[in-house]
């Protein structure tokens, strides 16, 4: 797999050291909440964010209940936003969500549209909080206009893969951040 890429970005271990750091942040920032640290629904966004979203709730050891949320919007071969979709059978987000504070986990920050539609369709099911995090977040004006309470690491504007991020259902097991190679992305297509 690394054979296909231009670069490596961020390394498993760089990631590793931040993402712990992150999962500290996240919880410093509900520490000051009323009544003290509240319990934390993590909403993970599929299939994008599920090793950033394992690795990052491993660091936060108090009880809490998942509910993952599939979402897509680069079908296949795709390397720009066809659109987002929200795939409410493979969710399991209850429609009520009052008195929780969901934290939502996105791999990548990209036009802003997925965590858009997503807060949108969250705020609607009246939770208490909706805090947003994400792994990566593109150094372009949507994505570094767009309101969002955590980034781990911005990147530049390129196409990347790897720990979890995938290209046509690809790579996602790179344990590395890497942009993919030009040649790499045709192969694909033909
Ligand atoms: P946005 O809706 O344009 O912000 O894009 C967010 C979604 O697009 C992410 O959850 C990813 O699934 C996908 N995406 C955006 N950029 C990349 C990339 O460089 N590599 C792989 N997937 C990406
Ligand atoms: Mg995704």
């Amino acid at each position: 797999m690394h054979a296909d890429l231009d670069r490596v970005l961020i390394e498993a271990p760089a990631i590793a050291q931040r993402v712990a750091e992150l999962a500290r942040q996240v919880l410093d920032e509900w520490k000051d909440a009323p009544g003290g640290t509240p319990e934390i629904t993590p909403v993970p966004l599929m299939t994008g964010s599920f090793i950033f979203a394992a690795d990052l709730i491993r660091h936060m050891p108090q009880m809490m209940q998942i509910q993952l949320m599939s979402v897509s919007s680069y079908p296949g071969t795709a390397t720009t936003s066809q659109g987002v979709h929200i795939d409410r059978r493979k969710s399991n987000v209850p429609d009520d969500l009052t008195g929780r504070h969901v934290l939502v986990i996105d791999d990548i920050l990209d036009s802003g549209s997925t965590l858009r539609a997503v807060t949108e369709d969250l705020r609607s099911r009246n939770p208490e909080a909706i805090k947003t995090c994400v792994l990566l977040r593109k150094q372009r004006p949507e994505a570094m206009a767009f309101p969002v309470d955590h980034v781990a690491f911005d990147i530049p504007d390129e196409f990347v893969v790897g720990y979890g991020l995938d290209y046509n259902g690809y790579y996602r097991n790179l344990p590395d951040i890497g942009v993919l190679s030009e040649k790499a992305i045709e192969a694909h297509r033909l």
